[in-house]
């Protein structure tokens, strides 16, 4: 299955940074299933969870999906400066409560995430995606680790951040606000950088309906992933009101395919690293009144339909896969 229509665009080679995590599970499994996609390799970090628990999460997920080959490297159990900062009240004691998964992937790089991301994108004949979907921890030592390789990715399209929307606080997304300090760093970088933050990644929803779908489903991926979605939705439901399950790091993951299931503005985004109340704000300049020059492309809507359709393309391909 493919994520973009057009059929002449070559896969796109990535490399996911991830928190599993319920959505991180679904960005994994999107870019496994897609044929536009070109996985080189997966590294984890802290958020979600610890990173010894989101790291056993992404090898239960590979194991679930028959994903052997692929790459897999931990990283910072930390974030640079600050505490860490899980969110155990949606993603579970787990990470990734809902449903029992398979024995995890024993076969993991025994290289740190950082040096596994040099490692893969210095061997590449062409530069990389990086698709971060957790805290930027980890891409930021990168960056700063090996500056002699920043020329060798392609881009950068994170989950994370928001122009009118927060979560974690009233002022913050997550996956920023775990981290602000590395967040700044990329901001701050010059890499070509798409923010797929909340403003889109809330809508990119599956709804109860579709979750009560897939739990009824006969595929064996489908239905485990239909009873963790169930979880997650349900956590949502408690803690924001909102019925249903928002996938923010698939939509991450099928922009790199597919950059036009968003529309998206170039805004300057300044990452607030102090603030008492505003710290891990992506402080978007909408109007340019700060004269500053665009540092990302930030999706501020979805094509939900198409979104949706291609989740169930996803599940659909992976049950057909692990048979
Ligand atoms: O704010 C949503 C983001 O934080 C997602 O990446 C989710 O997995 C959590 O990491
Ligand atoms: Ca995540």
């Amino acid at each position: 299955m493919r994520v973009s229509p057009d059929t002449t665009s070559p896969a796109v080679p990535i490399i996911i940074d991830c928190d599993p995590g319920h959505d991180d599970m679904v960005a994994i499994m999107t870019a496994f299933a897609a044929d536009d996609l070109d996985l080189r390799g997966i590294t984890t970090v802290a958020g979600n969870q610890t990173g010894e628990k989101t790291f056993l999460n992404a090898r239960r997920i590979l194991s679930l999906i028959g994903a052997h080959d692929i790459p897999l490297a931990r990283g910072c159990d930390v974030p640079l400066v600050r505490p860490l900062r899980v969110a155990e009240d949606i993603h579970g004691d787990s990470g990734l409560d809902g449903a029992d998964l398979p024995a995890p992937r024993e076969r993991v790089s025994p290289l740190h995430a950082v040096d596994l991301i040099a490692d893969l994108v210095s061997s590449s004949t062409e530069p990389i995606t990086l698709v971060p979907t957790g805290p930027l921890t980890n891409i930021a030592l990168f960056l700063r680790r090996y500056p002699e390789l920043i020329d060798r990715i392609a881009s950068v399209v994170l989950m994370g951040g928001a122009v009118a929307e927060s979560n974690v606080t009233p002022a913050a997304e997550f996956n920023i606000y775990v981290d602000p300090e590395a967040a700044d760093i990329v901001f701050r970088s010059g890499l070509s950088l798409t923010m797929v933050g909340l403003d889109a990644t809330n809508k990119a929803m599956l709804d109860p309906d579709d979750i009560a779908r897939l739990t009824a489903s006969d595929g064996q991926v489908s239905c485990i992933v239909g009873k963790l979605l169930a979880f997650f939705a349900g956590t949502y439901e408690h803690v924001f009101g909102i019925a249903g399950a928002p996938l923010h790091d698939a939509l991450a993951v099928a922009v790199a395919a597919a950059p036009d299931i968003v529309t998206t503005r170039d805004l300057h985004v300044a990452i607030e690293t102090k603030g008492d109340h505003t710290v891990g704000r992506t402080v978007a300049d909408v109007y340019g009144v700060t004269g500053q020059t665009p540092n990302a492309s930030v999706a501020l809507d979805v094509d939900v339909d198409r979104f949706r359709t291609l989740m169930f393309d996803v599940f659909s391909q992976l049950d057909t896969i692990c048979r």
